[in-house]
């Protein structure tokens, strides 16, 4: 097991376009090591590239919150289509720690992705597992909650983002190369 650090707000490597997988065969060590991460940060949803990995990858596990049973893991996901009335709803970020934030997102989405074996599938989602989905494909593109608001919105947490953003440089400045295990 290995629990990696969650990097925040002003880290480069979240406001990039991530890169596809293209090697699979040491994508299950990297997905167990995003799962330790995500139950050590106690997130519902994890995207690659918060744990410092460029990769076009994404885990979901809401199974104490709704009434579904398995756990997810989307590679090489592209968004296809969106459908049903757009929704308010309050999310906070791994990555923001602090902010939380009403955001107006599509009820279903229809996402093509690969599986942790490379097999390419089709799906919609509904539900807080699209709204999660939504999440984390924004975080593979480089986008946060606070790029889903309203700039009045987004001036509420100009403190809390300016700090974030100098606890990231400093952070690298530091030279953290091994990404933080803390095991
Ligand atoms: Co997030």
């Amino acid at each position: 097991m290995a629990v990696l650090d969650v990097v925040h707000y002003g880290d480069p490597i979240l406001s990039r376009v991530c890169g596809p997988v293209v090697d699979f065969s040491n994508l299950h060590a990297i997905v167990n090591d995003m799962f330790d991460s995500m139950y050590e940060a106690e997130g519902i949803g994890l995207a690659a590239n918060q744990v410092g990995f460029d990769m076009n990858l994404f885990i979901i596990d809401i199974t104490h919150t709704e009434e579904i049973e398995e756990t997810y893991i989307f590679v090489n996901s592209t968004i296809i289509d969106t459908n049903g009335s757009e929704e308010l709803f309050q999310e906070g970020c791994l990555s923001l720690p602090g902010i939380a934030l009403d955001v107006l997102r599509p009820e279903k989405v229809k996402l093509r992705y690969q599986t942790v074996d490379g097999q390419w599938c089709e799906n919609e989602f509904d539900g807080l597992l699209a709204r999660a989905i939504q999440h984390e494909m924004d975080h593979l593109n480089g986008l946060f909650i606070v790029d889903r608001v309203g700039e009045v919105e987004r001036i509420k947490y100009q403190a809390e983002l300016k700090a974030l953003e100098k606890g990231s440089k400093d952070r690298i400045a530091a030279g953290s190369k091994k990404k933080g295990f803390v095991l």
